[in-house]
Order: structure tokens, then sequence, then C-alpha cells
């Protein structure tokens, strides 16, 4: 499958409260097999839709993916239990797959966490989740297969001053991108 850099008009950001209504949209229309492989498991879209509203205030960090202004994927970073360690989720919406988006979330959480202080990041999929293994693999994972379930592990390095410096310039760009509406081209 192809997957080089996401279209013209694509722009990763953090996801604020004024956000929340276009998550809920978001998990609402995955359909029952992506919603299926989001949660690992049967959840009705009411309960995908419950857990949206809350994800965006949510501890941790949560980025968006936009086309053209409009949230097409869903990035989140959770603490793990212990300290250092933290999960990585995502939710791209159908139409918008195989283009980088998922690439591009998991690259700014993994950079957030980075700088944050987290040194190992989890990615849970169920095995027959060929994209979300994909995209563990590609994000550098490494790899324990269990019979039903999938957990990579990526190995964070501790920050550098140019890590802590080029996150803090993506901030400020977050605030105005969505302040002002604009949204760069990625
Ligand atoms: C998993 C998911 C987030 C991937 O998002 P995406 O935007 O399509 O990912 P990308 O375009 O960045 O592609 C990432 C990798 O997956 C591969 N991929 C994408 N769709 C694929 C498919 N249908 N089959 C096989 N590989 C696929 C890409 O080729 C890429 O691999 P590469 O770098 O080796 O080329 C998306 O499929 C999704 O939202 N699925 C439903 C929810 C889910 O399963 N979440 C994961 C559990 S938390």
């Amino acid at each position: 499958m192809q997957n080089s850099h996401p279209p013209a008009g694509t722009w990763v950001r953090r996801l604020w409260s004024a956000d929340r209504d276009a998550v809920v949209t978001l998990f609402r229309n995955l359909d029952p097999g992506s919603r299926f492989d989001r949660f690992m498991g049967a959840v009705s879209e009411a309960t995908a839709a419950a857990y949206a509203a809350r994800a965006v205030s949510a501890e941790g960090l949560i980025v968006g993916a936009f086309i053209d202004g409009r949230l097409r994927g869903v990035g989140e970073l959770r603490p793990a239990g212990s300290s250092g360690e933290a999960e990585l989720a995502f939710a791209v919406a159908s139409g918008h797959r195989g283009r980088g988006l998922g690439a591009a979330l998991g690259a700014r959480l993994a950079q957030a966490a980075r700088n944050g202080g987290t040194s190992r990041l989890h990615l849970r999929c169920l095995a027959g989740n060929r994209p979300m293994r994909a995209l563990a693999r590609r994000l550098g994972a490494e790899f324990a297969t269990g019979s039903r379930e999938v957990h990579a592990v990526l190995a964070l390095s501790p920050p550098t001053a140019f890590s802590l410096w080029s996150e803090g310039v993506g901030s400020l760009f977050d605030v105005a991108a969505a302040a002002s509406g604009a949204w760069p081209t990625l």
C-alpha cells in the first residue's frame, strides 16, 4: 500500500476542548469493523461517541490530522501505568487511510512523548489489524506478537535541545492555526 506524504492541505495539531464535536463525529462515523479494531473489541457507536467526548480532556495528549480544515484522523497518547511509559492509539476516517495520516500523527505524538520524558511507547492491536501493524513498524516499534493481540514497543531516546525547540515551535503554530482557522500545508 502506498504511503508517502499526507496530501497537500494536511495539518497536524493538538486538539482542544473546542474540537470535541469534531472528535465525536469522527468516532461516530467509524464503521463497526474500525470501532472493533480501535477498541479491540465490540463497542457500540454510542459508547465510542461517549469515549470521544471525554478524550479531548482526558489525561495525556490528543492530536488531530486535518485535511482542508476538516478533522480526518486522531492520535492519542495516554499514560500506561508506570512512569516513563505511555500508550498510543489511532483512528483515521475510512476514506482517508493509507495516505500517511496515521504516520504523521504517530510521529507527532512520539516527539511529544520523548520531550515529556517518556522512554517507552506501547502500541497494541488485534493480530489481524494489518494497517496498525504496518503503522507500528513504520514508527520503528519492536514487536512481541501474541495469538489474539499484537503488542509493539517503541523505545524513545532522551530529548535533545533540538527536539525540544522543534516541538516548541510546532506548538506555537498549533495555537495560531487553531485561533485563526488557517491550515498551512504539512
Ligand atoms: C490503523 C490506522 C490508524 C492507520 O492509519 P493510516 O492513516 O491509514 O496509516 P498510514 O497511511 O500512515 O499508513 C501506515 C502504514 O499502514 C499501511 N497501511 C495502511 N492501510 C493499510 C491496509 N489497508 N493494509 C495494509 N497496510 C496498510 C501503510 O502502507 C503504512 O505502512 P508503510 O509505511 O509500510 O507503507 C487506520 O487504519 C485506522 O484508523 N484503523 C481503525 C482504527 C484502528 O485500527 N486503530 C488502531 C488500534 S488503536
